[in-house]
């Protein structure tokens, strides 16, 4: 039974960004106008930032399930390194378009601002964590990478509110909150994490 609950939730998070990834890569078979037109314009202006973002964006949420799972991380070092790897770069890119697409977005300046905030800190704490794994800092690696992948998650939280917050408040005072709750709450999430896993006892699993 107490191991029901870890289960479910880990499913939850394998699903949910499988299943956002494969979705967001439905431009590739349907072009952008028809499959997401309210974004379409930044397709024309900024193209290299666009197709950067939501070309790339997905392949870093799509290995964060494979990142965070234990038994592979275990079993196989080497492959969690280069996907690691993969991920890092897939932030670089994908991320510096999101801040160009935040800076470029007509939404308003307090969406702006959000997703702009949101992009430097996804480059900043991921570059964080990857910097150190590098010099085998790993207790602070694996922190950063939670507060990295709480941020990756943002795609899903986002995908989640959106529907209800456009139904509750409207179109734009719907974005402009979704616009900061999609990270904000999963950033204290990351931090409640790391505080409960640093009072455990060493050696008691995560
Ligand atoms: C975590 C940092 C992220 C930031 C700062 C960010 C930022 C943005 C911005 C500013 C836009 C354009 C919205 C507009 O102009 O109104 C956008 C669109 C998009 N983003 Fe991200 N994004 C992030 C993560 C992700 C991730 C992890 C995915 C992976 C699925 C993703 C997939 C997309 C897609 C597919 C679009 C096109 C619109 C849509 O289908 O919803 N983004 N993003």
């Amino acid at each position: 039974m107490s191991g029901l609950m870890p289960r479910f939730r880990s499913a939850l998070i394998w699903v949910s960004c499988l299943l956002i990834a494969l979705a967001s890569w439905r431009f590739l078979l349907l072009g952008v106008e028809l499959s997401m037109p309210f974004v379409a314009y930044h397709a024309l202006e900024r193209p290299l930032a666009f197709y950067a973002h939501i070309g790339l964006a997905p392949v870093a949420l799509a290995l964060l399930p494979f990142q965070f799972w234990r038994g592979l991380r275990q079993r196989r070092p080497g492959l969690h390194r280069w996907l690691g790897r993969g991920y890092g770069l897939a932030i670089l890119m994908s991320g510096l378009g999101g801040l160009v697409l935040a800076i470029g977005s007509t939404s308003g300046a307090v969406p702006a601002l959000g997703f702009g905030a949101l992009a430097l800190l996804w480059l900043g704490t991921t570059g964080r964590g990857i910097w150190l794994a590098m010099r085998g800092r790993m207790t602070e690696h694996r922190a950063w990478m939670i507060r990295s992948g709480a941020l990756t998650f943002a795609a899903v939280t986002l995908r989640l509110y959106l529907p209800f917050l456009f139904a509750t408040l409207g179109e734009d005072l719907g974005y402009t909150i979704v616009a900061w709750a999609c990270w904000l709450p999963n950033l204290v999430v990351a931090e409640a994490i790391l505080r409960r896993n640093r009072k455990r006892p060493v050696g008691q699993p995560a």
